[in-house]
C-alpha cells in the first residue's frame, strides 16, 4: 500500500506545495489529481521560489515521475506557459512528466463563461479564479468535455470544439452579453498546443498501478482544501472538484486499498481566498498582522487572502472525511508576535452550540464563535528543526489544537524553506524502492 494522499485540510494555500516538495525526496511519483490552474502551489528552495499551478509540486527533484491525473482540468496554454518558464530556471520534462489521456481541457469558452458568470452573480459571487475551472468540469460531469486524447486527432477535436463552443457563445451572447469566442482560433492554437504536449500525454492510470504493483512509493497532490470540496465544503462556495482523499482514487483510477496513508495539511490559523462563510474571521490589526507576517497574498490570483483563528470544527470535520492518518501543522512561525490566541471550538447560533461543522449556511455566516484562549510564546520559531527547541507554550499550542482537532501531528513546518520542518513522523513507513 504505497500512497500518500496529501490533503488541504482547510479553504487551500495551506502550505501543501513546501510539504510536497519536501516528502518527494522519499517517492517516487507524485500525481496530482484535481482541480487546475486554480491552484498556486508554492515550493522555496534556498534562495528561489517557484510557483506551481499545474505541475506536481515534486518537479524539483530530479528522477521523480511526476503526473497530472485525470481528475485535473488543464489549460494547455496555462500549462505550457508555466512549462517553458519552468524550463528557463533549469526544470527538464522529458522524461519525468506525463499527462494523462483523460484529463480534460480548459478552453478560451470555460475562462469567458466562468468570468461572465460571476459579473451575472454580482455580489452573489463566489470569487473564483476565472481560469475556467467550474465550466470545464460542468462539461465533463454534462458528457461534453473535450479530453487531452482529444486534442491528438484534429477531426475528433474540431467536432468536439464547435459543439462545445457553439453552445458557449449562445451563451455568453443571449445571457450574458459578453464578447463571443472565435472557434478558428482556438482550433488553430489547440493544434499547436497539441504537437508540444503529444509526447507527454499517456495512459497514467496504468501507469500508476503498474508502479503501485512494483511497490513504488506515490504521493497523490491534492489542491485546493477540504472546505473548497464540491461535495464536503461550504457549497456553494467550493470549487467545482473534489480535493478530499476520495478525488485521489476516482483523480488517477487508482484502489482505496491502495492508500496507506492520509496526510492533512493544516495551517496554524485559517485563511480563505473568495467569497463565502469564514466565522473566525479578524476584520481588525491581528488579521493584518497575520496576512502581513504569513504573507498571505494568492499564489494565484494575488488576491489578498482573509485571515481569522484557528477552528477546530474545521479541522475535525476534515479529519472525518477524509480519514487523515496524520497532520503537518504549518506557519506556525507566523503566530510568534501574538500576545494571546484564539481557538475556536462552537459556533452559537440562535440559542443552540453547535460543536460539529453544520451543513447550514446561516450558522457559518450568522453563528457566533466560542473560543478558547491560550497565551503566545512571543519568541521566535522560524526554521526550528527539534520539536523540544520549540518555545513551551508553541508545544502546547500545537497540542491543543491536535488534541481539539482529533488529529496527531507528524510535520511541523516553522518558515517556507524545506529546511525550517520539525519531523515527528517519517511518511511512507518502509523506504522508498531503487530503480
Ligand atoms: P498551497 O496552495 O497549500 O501550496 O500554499 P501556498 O503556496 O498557496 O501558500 C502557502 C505560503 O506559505 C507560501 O508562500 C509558502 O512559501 C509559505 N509557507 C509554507 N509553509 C510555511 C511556514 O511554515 N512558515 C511560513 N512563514 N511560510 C510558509
Ligand atoms: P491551492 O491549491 C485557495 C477558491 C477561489 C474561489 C473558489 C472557486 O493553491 O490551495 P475556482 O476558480 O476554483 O472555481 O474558485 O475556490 N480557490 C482557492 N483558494 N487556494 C486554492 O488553491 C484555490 N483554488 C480555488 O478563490 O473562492
Ligand atoms: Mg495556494
Amino acid at each position: 500500500m504505497p500512497v500518500l494522499v496529501v490533503v488541504g485540510a482547510q479553504w487551500g494555500d495551506e502550505g501543501k506545495g513546501k510539504i510536497i516538495d519536501l516528502l518527494t525526496e522519499k517517492a517516487d511519483v507524485v500525481a496530482r489529481y484535481q482541480g487546475g490552474h486554480n491552484a498556486g502551489h508554492t515550493v522555496v528552495v534556498g534562495a528561489n521560489e517557484f510557483v506551481l499551478h499545474l505541475i506536481p509540486s515534486g518537479i524539483l527533484h530530479k528522477g521523480k515521475k511526476c503526473i497530472i491525473g485525470n481528475g485535473v482540468v488543464i489549460d494547455p496554454a496555462a500549462l505550457l506557459e508555466e512549462m517553458d518558464s519552468m524550463a528557463k530556471r533549469g526544470v527538464k520534462f522529458a522524461n519525468s512528466l506525463l499527462i494523462s489521456k483523460n484529463a480534460h481541457i480548459i478552453t478560451p469558452y470555460h475562462k469567458a463563461l466562468d468570468v461572465a458568470s460571476e459579473k451575472h452573480k454580482g455580489n452573489k459571487k463566489i470569487g473564483t479564479t476565472g481560469r475556467g475551472i467550474g465550466p470545464a468540469y460542468a462539461d465533463k460531469i454534462n458528457r461534453k468535455g473535450i479530453r487531452m486524447a482529444d486534442l491528438l486527432d484534429a477531426a475528433v477535436f474540431r467536432e468536439k470544439l464547435n459543439c462545445g463552443c457553439n453552445e458557449a457563445n449562445f451563451l455568453l451572447d443571449r445571457f450574458y452579453n459578453s464578447p463571443l469566442v472565435d472557434k478558428d482560433q482556438v482550433f488553430s492554437e489547440y493544434m499547436g498546443y497539441a504537437k508540444r504536449l503529444k509526447q507527454y500525454i499517456a495512459d497514467t492510470t496504468l501507469f500508476l498501478n503498474d508502479a503501485i504493483a512494483g511497490k513504488k512509493k506515490v504521493l497523490a497532490e491534492g489542491a485546493q482544501g477540504t472546505h473548497l470540496d464540491v461535495d464536503h465544503g461550504t457549497y456553494p462556495f467550493v470549487t467545482s472538484s473534489s480535493p478530499t482523499a476520495g478525488g485521489a482514487c476516482t483523480g488517477l483510477g487508482i484502489g482505496p486499498n491502495t492508500i496507506q496513508e492520509v496526510l492533512g495539511i493544516v495551517k496554524a490559523y485559517t485563511t480563505r481566498v473568495g467569497s463565502g462563510p469564514f466565522p473566525t474571521e479578524l476584520g481588525n490589526a491581528t488579521g493584518e498582522l497575520l496576512r502581513a507576517r504569513g504573507r498571505e497574498y494568492g499564489a494565484t490570483t494575488g488576491r489578498a487572502r482573509r485571515c481569522g483563528w484557528f477552528d477546530t470544527l474545521i479541522v475535525r470535520h476534515s479529519v472525518r472525511v477524509n480519514g487523515m492518518t496524520g497532520a503537518a501543522i504549518t506557519k506556525l512561525d507566523v503566530l510568534d508576535e501574538l500576545d494571546e490566541l484564539k481557538i475556536c471550538v462552537g459556533y452559537k447560533y440562535k440559542g443552540k452550540l453547535y460543536e460539529d461543522m453544520p451543513s447550514e449556511l446561516a450558522v457559518l455566516e450568522n453563528g457566533t464563535p466560542q473560543y478558547i484562549t491560550m497565551p503566545g510564546w512571543k519568541e521566535s520559531t522560524i526554521g526550528i528543526t527539534r520539536y523540544e527547541k520549540l518555545p513551551k507554550k508553541a508545544r502546547a499550542y500545537v497540542e491543543k489544537i491536535c488534541k481539539l482537532s482529533g488529529v496527531k501531528p507528524s510535520i511541523i513546518s516553522t518558515g517556507a524553506r524545506r529546511d525550517e520542518t520539525i519531523i515527528l513522523q517519517q511518511p511512507f513507513r518502509k523506504p522508498a524502492k531503487k530503480g
